[in-house]
Order: C-alpha cells, then sequence, then structure tokens
C-alpha cells in the first residue's frame, strides 16, 4: 500500500500542492470556504430542530441542502487536493480516518433527521435524537480535521 500512497503523493498534483508556493494555501482555503458552506446550513437546521435556534421546519431547509451539498463537494475536491500532498502520512492518520467516518456518520444522521421530521415529526424524540448526534458528528469531523496539522510528522 505504502508504494500506492507514494505514487499519489509524486503525482504532478501532490507535487504542486506540496511544493508550489500558494498549491496548499488555495486548497485549504477553498477547505474553509465549503466547510463553513457545508456544515454551516447543517448546524441552523440540527439548532433549530433541537429548538435551539427559533424554529423552522426541518422540511423549509430542502433548498438549502443544494447549497450544502455544493459546500461538500468544494471539501471533497479540495481534501484530496491536500490529501494528495501527504498521502504516505494521511493515510496512516488515525485522525484523519476518523474524521472521513465522521463525515459519512453525520452525513447519515442528518439523511435519517430529514426523514424522521417527515414520518415522525419534528417534535419526535427520534428526530430530535438524529440532530443531536448529526450535529456532534459535524463538530467532531471539523475538530478532527483541524487537529490533522498536529499529528503531523515534518
Ligand atoms: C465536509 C467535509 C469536511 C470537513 C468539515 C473538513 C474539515 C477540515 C478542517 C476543519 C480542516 C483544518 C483546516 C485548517 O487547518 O485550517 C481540514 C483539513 C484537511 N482536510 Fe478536511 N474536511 C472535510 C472533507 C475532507 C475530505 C473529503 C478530505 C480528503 C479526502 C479532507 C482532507 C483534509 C486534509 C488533507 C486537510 C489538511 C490537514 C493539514 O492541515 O495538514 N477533508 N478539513
Amino acid at each position: 500500500m505504502m508504494e500506492f500512497f507514494q505514487w499519489i503523493e509524486d503525482s504532478g498534483l501532490g507535487v504542486y500542492i506540496r511544493e508550489s508556493n500558494w498549491g496548499f494555501a488555495i486548497a485549504l482555503s477553498a477547505h474553509a470556504v465549503g466547510m463553513g458552506t457545508a456544515v454551516g446550513v447543517v448546524m441552523v437546521a440540527t439548532l433549530c430542530e433541537l429548538n435551539v435556534l427559533p424554529k423552522i421546519p426541518v422540511a423549509s431547509f430542502s433548498n438549502l441542502y443544494s447549497v450544502a451539498w455544493s459546500g461538500f463537494f468544494i471539501n471533497l475536491i479540495s481534501g484530496i487536493a491536500l490529501y494528495t500532498s501527504h498521502a504516505t502520512q494521511y493515510s496512516y492518520q488515525a485522525v484523519f480516518i476518523f474524521k472521513l467516518a465522521l463525515i459519512v456518520v453525520g452525513g447519515v444522521l442528518l439523511k435519517l433527521m430529514i426523514d424522521s421530521a417527515k414520518t415522525n415529526g419534528e417534535e419526535a424524540g427520534k428526530t430530535k435524537l438524529f440532530a443531536l448526534l448529526s450535529l456532534l458528528s459535524w463538530v467532531g469531523a471539523i475538530v478532527t480535521g483541524r487537529l490533522m496539522a498536529y499529528f503531523f510528522q515534518i
């Protein structure tokens, strides 16, 4: 596997992101914009469902979910670009693998919240539990994303 990760790191994209003056900074900036967009919508939707923010029905977020998806795709592309720069390290970083798992779990729980709001209603305990767990997963994804830089061997 290490040869495969080394091949990714030695790719044109990997070298550009790692060694150019602006590559990593541009990718990380795009990553911040994508994260703010995607997780911003998720946070407002889940905090409304949890009655922390003034009540806006989950269903009325349907237009905003496409905005969240575009933020997610910005993070997917910029994240892959960042990953190629040091694939041999990130691939064995527990905090990175945990982050990717939290992103998947956070997305599934958000879908479960939306479906439960339709079938069980917005005030159902189940809907609120999915909202809380989704929110915690996305906050965890941000924290583990930030911690990646601290688990990095120069
Ligand atoms: C919506 C999903 C995502 C969120 C919320 C997220 C969050 C974050 C955060 C908060 C950081 C730290 C940014 C900083 O240092 O200023 C980060 C860095 C990073 N993320 Fe993500 N990320 C997401 C998706 C991805 C994906 C899909 C990948 C790879 C396939 C990825 C790879 C990386 C890498 C390589 C870094 C750089 C770590 C470093 O500073 O060394 N991210 N991410």
